[in-house]
């Protein structure tokens, strides 16, 4: 596998700290979503093994990935079913689809841009669980202990997604698009609505 380049800056938006905290009492439809972008997530990495090029370090890495999200919708689902609530279909945010209309249309951009779109997924996911993992500790420690775990696995996620993209586009060009597509994130959750869901956005709905 690539080591890393020189860090990319963290992503231009930052979460309003009142956010996790307005999650809270919906915290069943959030642990619903989060089951479903675990399964996306398994769903994603196991795409991106069949098309990101690269010998058997590439392969590996994708592999585990897609195995750990698993481990993390199944987690989810054994929450869901501790707590008597039921695994059923829930409308998505329209976070990532938002962020894919950015993704350019010609190889190898196209590839690159979509991961690069998973790794600020993956670093506003981290972001998120951290902070739903501070909210609940004083009112729901195992919720928080579950957000605390998992989230720690999304900063390895972000970086393994960074560095397949550095395979695909040199260095400077690369940190370029990470800094286009961190704003283009910033401004499609200032537009997304406040509703229950990880990836929700801060704005009023468009
Ligand atoms: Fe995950
Ligand atoms: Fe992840």
């Amino acid at each position: 596998m690539v080591t890393a380049e020189a860090p990319l800056p963290p992503l231009p938006y930052a979460t309003p700290p009142d956010w996790a905290a307005a999650m809270v009492p919906d915290l069943g439809t959030l642990l619903l979503d989060q089951a479903h972008l675990e399964k996306k997530a398994a769903a994603g990495a196991l795409a991106f093994l069949f098309r990101v090029p690269g010998g058997a370090d590439v392969q590996r890495a994708l592999s585990a990935l897609a195995r750990e999200e698993l481990v993390h919708f199944e987690r989810t689902l054994r929450l869901l079913a501790q707590r008597g609530l039921p695994f059923a279909p829930l409308q998505p945010g329209r976070y990532a689809e938002r962020l894919k209309a950015a993704v350019r249309s010609t190889m190898p951009h196209r590839l690159a841009d979509e991961l690069l779109v998973a790794a600020i997924i993956e670093a506003r996911s981290c972001e998120r669980m951290a902070a739903m993992a501070a909210a609940l500790r004083a009112v729901d420690a195992e919720a928080a202990a579950f957000y605390g775990e998992l989230g720690e696995a999304e900063a390895r996620h972000e970086a393994l997604y960074v560095q397949l993209a550095a395979l695909l586009l040199p260095a400077d060009a690369l940190a370029a698009r990470w800094r286009e597509l961190g704003a283009h994130e910033a401004a499609v959750l200032a537009v997304l609505p406040r509703q229950p869901r990880l990836h929700s956005g801060t704005g009023s709905g468009a």
